[in-house]
Formats: C-alpha cells, sequence, structure tokens
C-alpha cells in the first residue's frame, strides 16, 4: 500500500494523473478531456470536457445495486417523525420535488433559494436542483430577514422552497413570517414560493406566489425526471459565507469536482463503505452539511442520518442511542457540541451499544485539548479533528486514515491532504516559512484542487482581490487563518488573520453584526468582537458609543438599551449573530490615526495583556471595559 507521504506528494507533483485516478470513483455520461485547465490562474477548470450530475452519483446510480437499502434515515426528536427512505425511495422523492420545481418555472441554470429546518424535504431539493441544473443556494434556518433578503438579491432565485415553521428544544421557530418579510426587503422579487407545511405554526399565504408542496406532491407522485448531463464547470450550488466586509459572500462550486472530491474524501479520509451509516450533527444550511450530510455519504452509497433536534433532548444520550438504533458507523461534530454533552451525565456515553461506531470526526473550530480527550476516554473510539473552510468544501488538513494509518496530535488537525498545497508565509515579508514553530498566514498554493469554490457568484474580481496574492512566481489562496506546523509536518491552527468570527462552530463576520447594531436610532458607533468563551470558543460582544448618553442614565436604562440592541440583530441576522454583552462607552478605542483596536479590545476582555498602546489616543474606553466587567 502507498503511504500517506507518497500519495501527497503525488497529488502535488503528478497532479493530473492523480485526479485522473481519482476521477474513476464516480460515473461520468462523458469522461473528461482533460483533467485540470490553470491556464488563467487562479481560475481552476477541473474534467474539462466531462459531463456528469451529482444526483446520479448520489442517488441513481446506487438504485440498481441497493435500492432496498436505507439513504436517508430522518429522525426528529422535536416532533418525534423517524423515517427511514432507501435508496428507490429517495428517487422518487427527489424526482416529484424536481418535477414540481419545473411546474413552477424552474429550468437549468435558474437559482432555488433553500430556507428550509431540517426536514427531509430539504434532502429533496438540494437533490432535485442538481439533477435538473437548477442552482441550489440553501440558506440557515437561523438566519433572519435582513440575512436573507441580502442572499435573495444576490443569488436571484427564481424559487424560493421554505417551511411554516422549524422546532428547537420543543419550541416552534416560524419561518413564514422572516421569509415575507425578507421579501418585502429584498430588491428581487421571486415569483414563486414553495412552502412545506409541517403543521406547526399557522402563516398566510399570498395565492398567486405560494405553493402548498404537499398538493403539488400528490400531483407529481409518478413524476419521472431524467437527471440532466451537466458539463463539468456547471455550478451545482453557492452558499453563503462570511467575510470582513459586511456583504457576504457566495462561494460558488462545480458540478464535476465536487463530485469527484466528495467520493475521493470518503474513501481516503473518512473510508466510509456501501451499507454503512453516516450520521453528521451538522445543519444543511453549512458547507459541513452540504458536503457531509447530504453529498459524501450518498455519492459513498452510505445511508446518511439527518436529525432535527438538540443532543441533550430528550434526553443527554439521544445522539449514542440513534447510534445504537441505527448502527452509525460514521460521526461527525463540533467542538462546540462535546462541550455541551461535558455538562450531561458521563455515563451517558457508556449507556448505549455503540460498538458500531468507527470514528467520530470534529471540525469546524479549534478542538482544545480538555474537549478532545473528555470524548476519546468517554467513547474509546478515535476522536479525528480536521480543518477546511465553506470556500473548501472538504477537508484542507486531517489524517487520511484510508491512504495509511495515522496517528493524530490532540491540538492539531492534521497533515494537508492531498490536493492541497499548503504553505506558511510571513505576515510582513510575505515569504514563505518552512521552520518549524514559525508563526504563519495559512495559505494553498493553485490551483486549488477540485470542490473547491470556481469563484464568488457573480463576482470574479471580488474573488481574486479577497483570496489569492502573488508570491514570487506562483499565486497563493490565503485560509485567513495564522498557524504553525510542527517538527512532523503537523499543522496548528490559531485562530483568523481578519475579521471573522467563530461562535460555535458558526463562522459570522464582526461587519455584518456591526452594521445591524448601526441602524439602531442611539447608536452612534460600534465595534463587535470575539471574545473566548469557554463553551462556544468565542462569544460575540458588542461595543457601543449612544449617540444620546443620557438614555443611558442607570443600570436599568443600560439594560434596556443592550436588549433592544440584541432583539434588533435577532429580527435582522437571527439569533446566532446576536451579541452576548453589549458594553457602553464614552469612546471606541482607536490609534490616533483613527484605526480601531480591537486586538486590543479583546485582550482586556480576555484578561490579557493589550500590548503596546502608544498609539492610542485616549486610554479611558480600556478602562471603561475594565470596569463594566467586573
Ligand atoms: O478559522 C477556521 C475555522 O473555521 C473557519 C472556516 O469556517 P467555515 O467556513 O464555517 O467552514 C467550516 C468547515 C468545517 C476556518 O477558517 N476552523 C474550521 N475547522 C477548524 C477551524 N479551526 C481550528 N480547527 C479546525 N478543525
Amino acid at each position: 500500500m502507498d503511504t500517506y507521504a507518497s500519495f501527497y506528494q503525488r497529488s502535488i507533483q503528478d497532479r493530473d494523473a492523480f485526479w485522473a485516478e481519482q476521477a474513476e470513483l464516480i460515473d461520468w455520461h462523458v469522461k473528461p478531456k482533460q483533467i485540470c485547465d490553470y491556464s488563467q490562474p487562479p481560475f481552476a477548470n477541473w474534467f474539462v470536457g466531462g459531463q456528469t450530475n451529482v444526483c446520479h452519483n448520489a442517488v441513481d446510480r446506487h438504485v440498481t445495486s441497493r435500492g432496498d437499502q436505507p439513504a436517508l434515515i430522518y429522525v426528529s426528536t422535536e416532533t418525534g417523525q423517524e423515517v427511514t427512505y432507501t435508496f428507490a425511495q429517495l428517487s422518487d422523492e427527489v424526482q416529484r420535488m424536481a418535477a414540481i420545481m419545473q411546474s413552477l418555472g424552474v429550468k437549468q441554470g435558474d437559482r432555488v433559494l433553500i430556507y428550509l429546518p431540517m426536514i427531509a424535504e430539504a434532502a429533496f431539493a438540494m437533490l432535485a436542483c442538481v439533477r435538473i441544473g437548477a442552482i441550489h443556494s440553501v440558506v440557515f434556518g437561523g438566519f433572519a430577514s435582513h440575512s436573507l433578503a441580502t442572499r435573495i438579491d444576490d443569488a436571484s432565485p427564481v424559487l424560493i422552497i421554505s417551511a411554516d415553521a422549524g422546532s428547537r428544544g420543543g419550541k416552534v421557530v416560524p419561518y413564514k413570517p422572516l421569509l415575507d418579510e425578507a421579501m418585502t426587503l429584498s430588491q428581487h422579487k421571486p415569483s414563486a414560493v414553495l412552502m412545506v407545511d409541517r403543521g406547526l405554526a399557522p402563516f398566510t399565504s399570498l395565492p398567486a406566489r405560494d405553493h402548498d408542496y404537499a398538493a403539488l406532491r400528490q400531483q407529481h407522485l409518478n413524476a419521472r425526471v431524467p437527471c440532466v448531463w451537466l458539463d463539468a464547470a456547471h455550478p451545482s450550488y453557492t452558499l453563503y459565507t462570511s467575510g470582513t466586509t459586511g456583504k457576504p459572500k457566495g462561494v460558488q462550486r462545480d458540478t464535476a469536482g465536487y463530485t469527484v472530491a466528495l467520493a475521493a474524501s470518503m474513501q481516503h479520509i473518512f473510508q466510509g463503505q456501501p451499507g454503512e451509516v453516516y450520521f453528521s450533527t451538522s445543519d444543511i444550511g453549512w458547507v459541513v452539511g452540504h458536503s457531509y450530510i447530504i453529498y459524501g455519504p450518498l455519492i459513498a452509497g452510505m445511508a446518511t442520518l439527518m436529525y432535527e433536534g438538540l443532543p441533550t433532548r430528550p434526553h443527554g444520550g439521544v445522539w449514542w442511542e440513534l447510534v445504537e438504533k441505527y448502527q452509525v458507523t460514521h460521526m461527525f461534530s463540533a467542538p462546540t457540541a462535546v462541550r455541551v454533552l461535558k455538562k450531561q451525565d458521563p455515563a451517558l456515553l457508556s449507556t448505549y451499544d455503540i460498538s458500531s461506531l468507527k470514528a467520530l470526526y470534529l471540525a469546524g473550530e479549534p478542538l482544545d485539548e480538555p474537549t478532545a480527550q473528555w470524548i476519546a476516554d468517554g467513547l474509546g473510539k478515535p476522536i479525528i479533528d480536521n480543518y477546511w473552510q465553506t470556500e473548501t468544501g472538504w477537508p484542507i488538513l486531517t489524517v487520511a486514515n484510508g491512504v495509511q494509518t495515522m496517528p493524530s496530535k490532540f491540538g492539531s488537525p492534521g497533515v494537508p491532504m492531498y490536493g492541497f498545497n499548503v504553505k506558511l508565509l510571513d505576515d510582513n515579508t510575505g515569504e514563505e516559512l518552512t521552520g518549524a514553530q514559525e508563526k504563519g498566514v495559512v495559505v494553498i498554493e493553485g490551483p486549488l484542487p477540485p470542490g473547491c469554490l470556481q469563484t464568488l457568484w457573480g463576482d470574479d474580481e471580488r474573488f481574486v482581490k479577497t483570496y489569492w496574492q502573488s508570491v514570487p512566481g506562483r499565486l497563493v489562496y490565503s485560509t485567513f487563518d495564522w498557524g504553525v506546523r510542527d517538527e512532523d509536518g503537523y499543522f496548528y491552527i490559531l485562530g483568523r488573520t481578519d475579521d471573522v468570527i467563530n461562535v460555535a462552530g458558526h463562522r459570522l463576520g464582526t461587519r455584518e453584526i456591526e452594521e445591524s447594531i448601526s441602524s439602531h436610532p442611539n447608536v452612534a458607533e460600534v465595534a463587535v468582537v470575539g471574545v473566548a468563551d469557554a463553551l462556544k470558543g468565542q462569544a460575540a460582544m458588542a461595543f457601543v458609543v449612544a449617540k444620546d448618553a443620557s438614555a443611558l442614565g442607570d443600570a436599568a436604562a443600560r439594560l434596556k438599551l443592550e436588549g433592544e440592541i440584541m432583539k434588533l440583530v435577532d429580527s435582522q441576522l437571527g439569533a446566532v449573530a446576536r451579541p452576548s454583552r453589549v458594553l457602553f462607552l464614552s469612546l471606541l478605542p482607536k490609534t490616533r490615526s483613527g484605526k480601531l483596536l480591537r486586538r486590543a479590545i479583546q485582550a482586556v476582555c480576555e484578561n490579557r495583556d493589550p500590548g503596546d498602546l502608544t498609539t492610542m489616543d485616549d486610554p479611558t474606553p480600556l478602562q471603561q471595559i475594565k470596569e463594566q466587567l467586573v
């Protein structure tokens, strides 16, 4: 067997031959004529001339060989619903959904925005889109009207698929009012809305625009909608993520590269086999949900368990109960979720028979050693950290046990995955750092491997400007993460270089939150900073200068304004972006040239030395922060 080092070297040095082999893992209608066209860097065109279809590879090709085996296991501990769809049944549901979408005017290349809770129809909708070449854009259900409206305007969808409500911790969370409000805020007005009515929350319909999914499904029960063979580069989906500016970025993925990349990752990283069961606890609104709830496991012929509910309800062992019941072999989650479980009775980790489980994969935020150790001891299973981004679609750093069994090191996600030519750059000189323990910016030399973003939706220029920089002789993609490498080539991720924060594994842009808070009539200036949090990794804290300071007379008045600001963020962006605290200052800490001292604010909040403050205009605000934190 290949050792990982030579496997990796080949992926970089003999790139096209390497990926030509990986391309054999999927079905093609027309085989590619060229593996990678990188004649216009940084734009990489993978599998040029090839034609395939993501849905064919995820569903149809399995129907003949294992049509009666489970494909989608849907469990909601919120509604008590528990349904297993075989590959044949999933194919039927996807074709019904595709027929409904076509009846509502959706054509190849059109965008379909999916704003749904974790229900099986979300999987049908995503698969139906890629089946007919419509480009889906899933918006996380925790986002509210303003976030939704900016995404509607950027994606300009023909159709929006939504539901009456989600449910969280037994509490109904209505979706339709937020959607209606978003559509009054947006410039673009989609002509059709498809509503999945779960019977959770009554809603009003616009008869000419809103359609009922159940009724249309009845009309299309016997629908047969073939997969459309798509050019390799045809966009499969866009997924919005946060960056430095307030405007979210529409990460755009292709068809063939993504399918090959996921198929390869299922083999080399996850070692998933047909007939096994994959349970990712993420949400379809995030990249992990796209790659490892929906597409990756299904492409590998595995069943995927889609779960609506909390890890602690009806009891703190519910995940392990599901592992036992459905014989889950692979689990994927985030460190925050494990930290939540850590507060439960540890006996719950050994109450159920989890012998089917092979490994637990964790990603999305730094995995701290105590959390990793606690879950490793409690489960007695390998815990595998992996580091990646919405932009890359699959792991950049981890261990590829499917190629060679490799040791994990706590605190490190691992080594660069095949195809990712990972480097560290000195932030000041832009030079490559080759020594051990040297801190630099984690970059990837172009071309990015298959499965990564092609561009940003509708904005090639922003794609180039945001991510790419020239270093002598080549172009590199910035991850915007700090990192170091040890003597064995294992990387350690040390946090973001930009203003993105990571709250409970959710990536948020501080500018978006600042823009929302600024719209409050009594806010003159605001800074939002990510501050270390024992449970969520980071928490967003807001520092506000009020226009009318007399409104802040006493503690009760400050609490009132803090409450108003939190409510405003809830209603515009969603509770996911709500700051954990709002502190009021007479001015923001800035340098004499007017630059906001974010790192100093963060250091004071984390009880660290704020460093050199000689350029600071006025020390009062840092003092005010200290006083309010005690
Ligand atoms: O800062 C890194 C952090 O999350 C960012 C990407 O977030 P997102 O686009 O939501 O994609 C998540 C895909 C799993 C990264 O730039 N991050 C992600 N995984 C890790 C991590 N930080 C440390 N360790 C990780 N394993």
